[in-house]
């Protein structure tokens, strides 16, 4: 079976009447940085996602970077993470000095939590620390 990687063109379909006249206030304005539109999606994202703030950003590799800086993440860190994730999550780490630590998945392909209890015993608490508060702010 060919399933592809994304369905962007269906889910297009899907939302393209509902979205296009969204599209086309934020070109007819120029407010698509910050402004009204985009404080009433980070209210609406806030309000589903059942916290108190929501601060929407360029792209998801500054919101990598700005969720480790959150998290106090500095040169003298290592930040555990997987060697299967795309470029930017290693990238946020080094951009902020510190040390990506690559740790295997699972056969689903996600993080075996395993491999994280055996690194780095003597700083394990705090690249748990950052592991787990980084998932919960992603
Ligand atoms: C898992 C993951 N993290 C971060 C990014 C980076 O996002 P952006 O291209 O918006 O910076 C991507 C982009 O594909 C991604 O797949």
């Amino acid at each position: 079976m060919d399933v592809p990687y994304t369905a962007l063109p269906a889910q297009w379909q899907a939302e393209r009447s509902e979205l296009l006249p969204l599209i086309d206030q934020a070109m007819s304005t120029g407010s698509f940085i910050g402004g009204e539109t985009v404080t009433e999606l980070e209210r609406r994202l806030a309000h589903k996602c059942e916290c108190k703030y929501v601060v929407t950003l360029n792209s998801g590799t500054d919101s990598l970077i700005l969720g480790l800086q959150a998290l106090g993440v500095t040169n003298s860190d290592e930040v555990i993470t997987v060697p299967n994730s795309f470029i930017a999550s290693t990238a946020a780490i080094v951009k902020l000095g510190a040390c990506p630590i690559f740790v295997d998945v699972n056969d689903d392909m996600n993080i075996n939590h395993n491999h994280i209890r055996r690194r780095s015993p003597e700083r394990r608490r705090q690249s748990w620390r950052y592991i787990s508060r980084a998932a919960c702010a992603i």
